[in-house]
């Protein structure tokens, strides 16, 4: 990742492109339309508001973020994306039931205006659904000149200045990354014979990347986490970030284990099991793609942990993940977490974590800062893997080599940095003696 410049002004329409326009990505547009209008905060979003401490404690200067750094308006963003049902924005929101039937009509002209456009779709990749509102091409090559198409098209037509695009797609089934992903060269011959190992969310990143436009992954699939799209986002000069948004259960995990960590208090088991109903959830239940979302969710203890530097207090943690699929429960997921813990003297406790949650209300305001932040960054001159967005995602994308850092408190220290630096700001180290230097100068 690069940085050259203080970002440029945000002028004219963001385009935000949304390939899946399923419960996540309906709740976002809605909630930015509603909050656009008055009719509800957009809690939980950083960029709406998040504050920032910039200079010293004593300054007492805390900023919104938005009035920090140069980010699109809310009224200045337009809405598109794909699904292979062409149930408008407003259709697929009530059928996704996450927002109220009331909230929903308030924004409906809005959220109709958006209509899916026909998505580039393969049954081997997510079994449980079955898509009409798909594109039909001889080769992976030409479904993703459809894509790019697509998006002049929108982006024309829409009048906008910019364009970003984040993944909200149904989880793929598990791919390894291939010979295929090695080289932009490989990659693009691939697509010319159809190699079975580039899924769907490949040629949606790589006709963004293409057309210059900044991509995000909300899903745990490889996607732009592949040599191949890496490459051609710094040849392109395009910012890129993945991947699966960090919400619910993994949210917890990354708040909690850092903090028994920090404590050098000791982990035996961590046992999380959720249920929940939504389409997601009815994705998830093939095998194949629940292991896509597995290794998402698997490695974030251990990054957090080491135990390979502390195998007295994690050398023996036993970590299990389940999702079962419950239709009842809808968007509502529930998880539950039993944590076996021990303290001095190898004494055990338990930690029993049962959260409640709404899936896409936690994963919903992410899209719009991941939308934000991409825009942002773009207009930054920073191009490729964007680690500091990590704090957004389950398991972020980093360099070859580099270990993602997964503790939600450093990956902010490292966000909040990332836009002082940007906007010319001393960054903040958190040391702090200088305030007591200067109480004895003061003497
Ligand atoms: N909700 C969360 O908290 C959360 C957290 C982390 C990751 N995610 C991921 O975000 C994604 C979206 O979640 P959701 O709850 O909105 O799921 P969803 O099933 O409601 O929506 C996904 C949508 O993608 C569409 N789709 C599938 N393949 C497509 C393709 N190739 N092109 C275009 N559209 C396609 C589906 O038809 C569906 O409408 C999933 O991959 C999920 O795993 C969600």
């Amino acid at each position: 990742m690069t940085s050259t410049d203080t970002p440029r002004a945000a002028q004219g329409k963001l385009g935000i492109l949304l390939p899946g326009l399923g419960a996540v990505a309906t709740t976002m547009i809605a909630g930015a339309v509603a909050a656009r209008k008055g009719l509800a905060k957009p809690v939980g979003s950083l960029t709406q508001m998040g504050h920032i401490r910039l200079g010293k404690r004593t300054e007492g200067r805390y900023p919104l973020i938005k009035d920090l750094a140069p980010l699109a308006g809310l009224d200045d963003l337009v809405f598109g994306g794909w699904d292979i049902y062409a149930d408008n924005v407003y259709q697929a929101a009530l059928n996704a039931g996450v927002l109220e039937p009331r909230l929903l009509e308030q924004v409906r002209p809005e959220l109709e205006r958006v209509k899916p456009m026909t998505a580039v779709f393969d049954k081997s990749y997510v079994r449980n659904l079955d898509g009409t509102h798909v594109k039909q091409g001889a080769t992976k090559a030409d479904l993703a000149e459809q894509l790019m198409a697509d998006i002049r098209r929108f982006q024309q037509e829409n009048g906008c200045d910019r364009l970003v695009m984040v993944w909200c797609g149904s989880t793929e089934r598990y791919i390894e990354p291939g010979d295929v992903h090695a080289s932009l060269e490989a990659f693009e011959l691939g697509l010319l014979t159809n190699d079975p190992l580039i899924a769907p969310s490949m040629l949606y990143a790589y006709a963004a990347i293409k057309c210059g436009v900044p991509f995000a992954n909300g899903a745990p699939n490889l996607t732009c986490d592949v040599p191949a799209l890496i490459e051609l986002a710094q040849e392109r000069g395009v910012p890129i970030a993945g991947k699966d948004f960090k919400t619910g259960q993994t949210l917890m995990k990354t708040i909690l284990a850092p903090g028994l960590e920090a404590r050098a208090l000791g982990i035996k088991g961590w046992f999380s099991t959720n249920i929940l109903g939504n389409r997601d959830g009815l994705v998830l239940d093939d095998p194949e793609n629940f292991r896509t979302k597995e290794v998402s969710k698997l490695s974030v203890l251990e990054q957090v942990l080491k135990p390979e530097l502390r195998p007295d207090l994690y050398g023996d943690l036993y970590h299990k993940v389940r999702i079962n699929y419950y239709p009842p429960h809808g968007d509502n997921k529930e998880s539950w977490d039993n944590i076996d813990i021990f303290g001095w003297m190898g004494y055990p406790m338990q930690i029993k974590v049962n959260f409640l949650c709404r899936d896409s209300i936690l994963a919903a305001p992410i899209v719009l800062d991941l939308a934000l932040f991409l825009d942002l960054a773009q207009r930054a001159d920073m191009s490729g893997i964007q680690e500091w967005l990590s704090f957004y995602f389950k398991s972020p994308q980093t360099a070859e080599g580099l270990p993602p850092e997964h503790d939600l408190f450093k990956q902010l220290i490292k966000l909040q940095n990332t836009l002082r630096h940007m906007m010319g700001e001393d960054l903040i180290t958190h040391l702090g003696l200088d305030y007591y230097q200067d109480l004895v100068d003061a003497l």
